[in-house]
């Protein structure tokens, strides 16, 4: 007998369903719902509905086993495409297809450890600006430290001067996808400010694009790198990937490819100054490898804790908070039906602090937990940041090695202090961003002696100094 039980659906209001608590305190809604209906749900947005999976076997089914019965949901595919157009994250099919292979040499590991100096190069740039002493939104200095990294590594561009542009049309856009942008696609004709903003980022978006891009056609000497791949990519036919397509991959790569790195980091810097006892042992682990160095790839196999650090602030506070997709034909998802058409949301968020992955102190940010091999023992898809499948993040190696190469390098030089008198908001949109920046204090670091901390990290020699 064919399963027709659909997810049972979250109790909401009439005509609006769930909308004022999705975009009212999601987090709370979240908790709510998922100590209610378990791994399975169905929630009314206005009028979209959602089917949400949070156990890892069916998140597994979606990304992997059965990834063929899915293409990206109805919101990316047309509000997030009013920005990005059909680049690498909106494209399906043979398009799909074809700009994923184009593009993946340029993200390949030995390619890659190539931007590491551009990466560590870039971080001091930033820390030559910084002074002992002073507050600073951390958050903007990494949007602009990660966004200067992406255009550089991947097509060769200098974007120092464009920088507080951009950031403030992501700002635009991110609000906007905040509210109620982010279900109904004419919203943004409204008058509304918010609209108003979000046509205007778009255009600029548009114009410093093309700007790079009429720079590259008017140099000289053409670097090697991910631009030279496409303007001297070729169909069979001969032709050559048209203006509108070039666009979208790089407004796709210099969102994707920067503001999730930097509200990655951002939330590390939050979390160590939150957690001392973390904070001590980086420190000691930095002294140790680096020993007042920079760092370079050879350290990375040596920089673990730094890494299970950038691992432990992704899980709680995933950059991408949730990933969508559509049903192309009925299907059946831990145990219920899943007709075609249906809108399927995985959450990180919620998938990341469950107890049964990650034990009774899930909620609580603790890097070593990461030891052991950890993410080898856990079901797979219980920790998804970068999603999974053939559609997992293009950029994920890039992405770790420079999260791990600009904390090691920030936090051998300073300590951070989260100023008093803020509290860290949330806006989850397409990322989840800290709402207002961050304020941080920067503190020269203190000569470290041996700090008194768990021995696994201190190497024969202690401090290392
Ligand atoms: C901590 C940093 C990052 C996180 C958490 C992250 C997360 C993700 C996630 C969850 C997806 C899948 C979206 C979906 O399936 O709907 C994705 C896709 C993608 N990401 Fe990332 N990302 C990060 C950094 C980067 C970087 C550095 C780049 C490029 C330089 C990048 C480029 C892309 C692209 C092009 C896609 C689309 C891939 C495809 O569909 O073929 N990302 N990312």
């Amino acid at each position: 007998v064919p399963n027709h039980r659909l997810p049972p659906l979250v109790k909401g209001y009439p005509f609006v369903g769930s909308f004022f608590n999705v975009f009212g305190d999601p987090f709370a809604f979240m908790a709510r719902i998922v100590a209610e209906y378990g791994d399975v749900m169905r929630v009314q947005v206005g009028p979209v509905e959602f089917c949400i999976f949070c156990h890892p076997a069916d998140i597994e089914y979606v990304f992997r086993t059965n990834h063929r019965n899915f293409i990206k949901d109805k919101g990316t595919r047309t509000l997030l495409a009013d920005v990005l157009g059909q680049g690498l994250v909106t494209s399906e099919g043979e398009l799909w297809r074809r700009q994923r292979r184009l593009a993946q040499p340029a993200f390949q590991l030995d390619q890659i450890q190539k931007y590491s100096t551009v990466m560590v190069d870039y971080a001091l740039r930033m820390l030559a600006g910084w002074r002992p002493g002073e507050t600073r939104d951390v958050h903007a200095d990494l949007m602009r430290l990660t966004l200067e990294i992406v255009a550089q590594t991947l097509f060769s561009a200098s974007v120092g001067d464009q920088a507080g542009r951009v950031g403030a049309a992501l700002e635009a856009l991110m609000k906007y996808w905040a509210g109620p942008g982010a279900v109904v696609r004419w919203w943004k004709h409204m008058p509304t400010p918010g609209a108003v903003r979000f046509r205007r980022a778009v255009r600029d978006l548009d114009a410093i694009i093309l700007d790079t891009v009429a720079r590259r056609r008017a140099g000289g000497d053409v670097p090697e790198d991910l631009l030279s791949r496409f303007l001297g990519a070729r169909d069979e036919d001969g032709s050559c990937m048209s203006d509108r397509q070039l666009r979208d991959e790089m407004i796709t790569l210099l969102l994707a490819g920067h503001e999730t790195t930097a509200v990655a980091l951002t939330f590390c810097f939050y979390l160590l100054s939150q957690h001392p006892e973390a904070e001590a042992r980086l420190a000691a682990e930095l002294v140790e490898v680096l020993a007042g160095r920079l760092p370079t790839v050879d350290h990375l196999p040596r920089l673990r804790y730094t890494d299970w650090v950038v691992k432990e602030a992704m899980r709680l506070y995933p950059p991408v908070p949730n990933v969508g997709r559509e049903a192309v034909a009925d299907c059946e998802i831990g145990g219920y039906f899943v007709p075609k058409g249906a809108q399927i949301a995985l959450v990180q968020w919620i998938t990341q602090r469950d107890p049964r992955w990650y034990g009774e102190d899930a909620e609580r940010f603790r890097p070593e937990r990461w030891d052991n091999d950890l993410a080898r023992r856990l079901p797979r898809c219980a920790y998804f940041p970068f999603a999974d499948g053939p559609r997992v993040c293009i950029g994920n190696h890039f992405a770790m090695m420079e999260a791990v190469l600009i904390l090691a390098t920030v936090a051998s030089r300073f300590r951070l202090q989260y100023a008093p008198g803020q509290t860290l908001k949330l806006l989850p949109s397409v990322t989840l961003r800290p709402r207002g920046g961050v304020r941080m204090t920067v503190h020269d670091r203190q000569p470290l002696r041996r700090p008194a901390v768990a021995p696994a990290v201190l190497g024969p020699a202690g401090s290392g100094r």
